[in-house]
């Protein structure tokens, strides 16, 4: 599926629930949200068919996002689903990781090539008043399940300016003791982000040399995605930088996404297209949803830098 620019587009991000188990101060507000009621989220046939619909039309690789997709009951059968599609090579995930230790080998078993980690501090206070829940020590577990099962991992930092800063370092030391990605993520300025300054990427970066030495870029071709990876000879795994606020990577962007009530999204700063929940759910086969999918592609805009998004992030899954 390419669009207007020629972008060849094969990645698709489901937000698969809109619910969450944790508060993080740049992303919800305490109090209750106006989550969607149930018979509003797709089922697992109904994310399985727009699926399949998608990997007619060239997706090859499908991430799980939320809210928290492990909120979902169905989580480990939907993985299951998807990665059976024919077409489909990748199923990974992101997830705060709190509730991942007791799935993480169910998940690797049902198809899963990799979850993505959301860790804001390694200091369980500092953590609870990021995240509003004290649950660090859910969410390392979840990582060393994660080890034991085999499923790859990246960890994502938000740096919060005057919030984290102090344990960055720390995070990071998680790349040089295992051989896994940690990523800084600049705070983009929607929803509750908006309130927070973004701590650039080259100011965490100089820090980091200023303790390690020299960070060296990797090669990398320009689908792995918004993140630009360093090494370090101290470090066994990497250090990746995410810059959606200081940098531009839309000119390489492969990705679309649908939200957790089933809308197509061509571009995480602009308003949603099509209701595809509605074409499901009228009975579409794959086939046509394929079709609309390759029609609306066209329309998926060159960049997000105007931006008039409204929607906050736990409804689009980042
Ligand atoms: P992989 O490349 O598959 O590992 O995924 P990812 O790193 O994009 O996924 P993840 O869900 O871990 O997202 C990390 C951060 O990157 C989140 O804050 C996303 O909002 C941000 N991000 C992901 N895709 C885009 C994008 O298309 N544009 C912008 N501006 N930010 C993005
Ligand atoms: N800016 C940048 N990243 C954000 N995330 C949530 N809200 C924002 C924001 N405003 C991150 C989460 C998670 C990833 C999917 O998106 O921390 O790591
Ligand atoms: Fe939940 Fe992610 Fe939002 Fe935190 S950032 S409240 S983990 S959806």
């Amino acid at each position: 599926m390419t669009d207007r620019f020629g972008r060849t587009i094969d990645y698709l991000r489901i937000s698969v629930t809109d619910r969450c188990n944790l508060r993080c101060i740049y992303c919800m507000k305490e109090e209750q949200q106006s989550f969607l009621p149930k018979e509003e989220l797709l089922t697992l046939a109904e994310w399985t068919r727009l699926c399949e619909g998608a990997a007619l039309a060239g997706i090859r690789k499908i991430r799980i996002t939320g809210g928290e997709p492990l909120m979902r009951e169905d989580v480990v059968e939907l993985v299951e689903a998807i990665s059976h599609i024919p077409g489909i090579e990748r199923v990974v995930m992101t997830s705060n990781g709190v509730h991942l230790a007791p799935l993480a080998e169910k998940l690797k078993k049902a198809g899963l090539s990799g979850v993505n980690v959301s860790i804001d501090s390694l200091d369980a206070k500092q953590y609870c008043r990021l995240t509003r829940r004290d649950v660090l020590a859910d969410a390392l577990e979840g990582l060393k399940a994660c080890g034991r099962a085999g499923l790859p991992v990246k960890v994502n930092c938000v740096p919060v300016a005057g919030e984290n800063e102090t344990e960055l370092l720390h995070l990071a030391e998680l790349a040089k003791a295992y051989p896994i990605e940690v990523r800084f993520i600049e705070m983009m300025p929607i929803g509750e982000g908006s309130a927070f300054p973004p701590v650039e990427n080259e100011t965490v970066r100089k820090r980091l040399e200023a303790v390690y030495g020299k960070f060296v870029r990797t090669e990398q071709d320009d689908r792995e995605g918004p993140a630009v990876y360093y090494t370090n000879a101290h470090f066994k795994g990497r250090i990746g930088f995410i810059s959606p606020v200081s940098r531009s990577f839309c000119q390489s962007c492969n990705r679309i996404r649908v939200t957790a009530e089933g809308k197509l999204k061509l571009c995480l700063h602009h308003p949603v297209d099509r209701d595809l929940r509605e074409l499901v759910r009228g009975g579409a086969e794959p086939e046509e949803i394929q079709e609309v999918l390759r029609e609306r592609i066209l329309q998926k805009p060159r960049d997000g830098h105007t931006t008039d998004e409204s929607r906050p992030m736990w409804k689009i899954g980042g």
